[in-house]
């Protein structure tokens, strides 16, 4: 399963790669907007710390609007991949730009309907929101279930994306159903590598070594 790290932080991301474990960044207009920078020279930026997929989203809501701004981000970076909403002209965006070879992340998926007819233009990704859907009482994992089961069954190739992580169970569960990636803060990443045992452990074949050593 592939690690994205779901932040435009620039020191985020930075620590996150220094750990080994990053595959690619996925950000959004909210993510952007927090660093107070333009999108393409974040863009820019994380493309020199992380060589791997890095989602950038348009901000138009129409299809010709998205379909200019997505050849614009393409030209960015080869590592950029489209990411364009779930929407009426989001479907009419991406049915012309996969077959211009631009990789598309279809987001603000919250059924697997949507994710099938995304997968059906072409999408790269799908992103589902699990995060999103548990807050409003809805099983979100349950969902990434649905959308693989359905992928599964006609062999697409687009791969599923699960994203609005909030804690270290959701990865585990996108992990048993077979996810192909999940987009996850910092903070969560962190979460992943801690366990109080290893802590405990580790401390007590410390304060044996230093009382061995007197
Ligand atoms: C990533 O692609 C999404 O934009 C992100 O995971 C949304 O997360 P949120 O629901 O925590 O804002």
């Amino acid at each position: 399963m592939k690690l994205f790290l779901d932040t435009a932080d620039i020191d985020e991301i930075r620590e996150g790669a220094s750990l080994g474990v990053v595959d690619g960044v996925t950000t959004n207009p909210s993510l952007i907007a927090k660093t107070g920078r333009t999108l393409e020279e974040v863009a820019r930026e994380i493309c020199e710390i992380v060589d791997g997929p890095l989602s950038l989203e348009v901000i138009s809501a129409e299809a010709d609007g998205m379909i200019e701004e997505a050849r614009s981000l393409a030209a960015i970076h080869k590592n950029v991949v489209v990411k364009i909403p779930m929407i009426r002209e989001g479907l009419k965006a991406l049915n012309v730009i996969s077959q211009e070879g631009i990789r598309v992340n279809v987001t603000l998926i919250f059924s697997p309907l949507q994710a099938l007819l995304a997968a059906k233009n072409g999408a790269a990704y799908v992103s589902p929101f699990v995060g999103r859907l548990d807050d409003i009482a809805t099983d979100g994992m349950n969902l990434v279930a649905e959308i693989i089961e359905v992928f599964d069954a006609y062999g697409f190739d687009t791969e599923v994306l699960v994203a609005s992580v909030r804690h270290p169970m959701h990865i585990l569960q996108a992990a048993q159903l077979g996810a192909d990636v999940v987009t996850i803060p910092l903070k969560v990443l962190e979460q992943m590598l801690k366990h109080p045992l290893t802590d405990i452990g580790l401390e007590k074949f410390m304060a044996d070594w230093r009382k061995s050593q007197g």
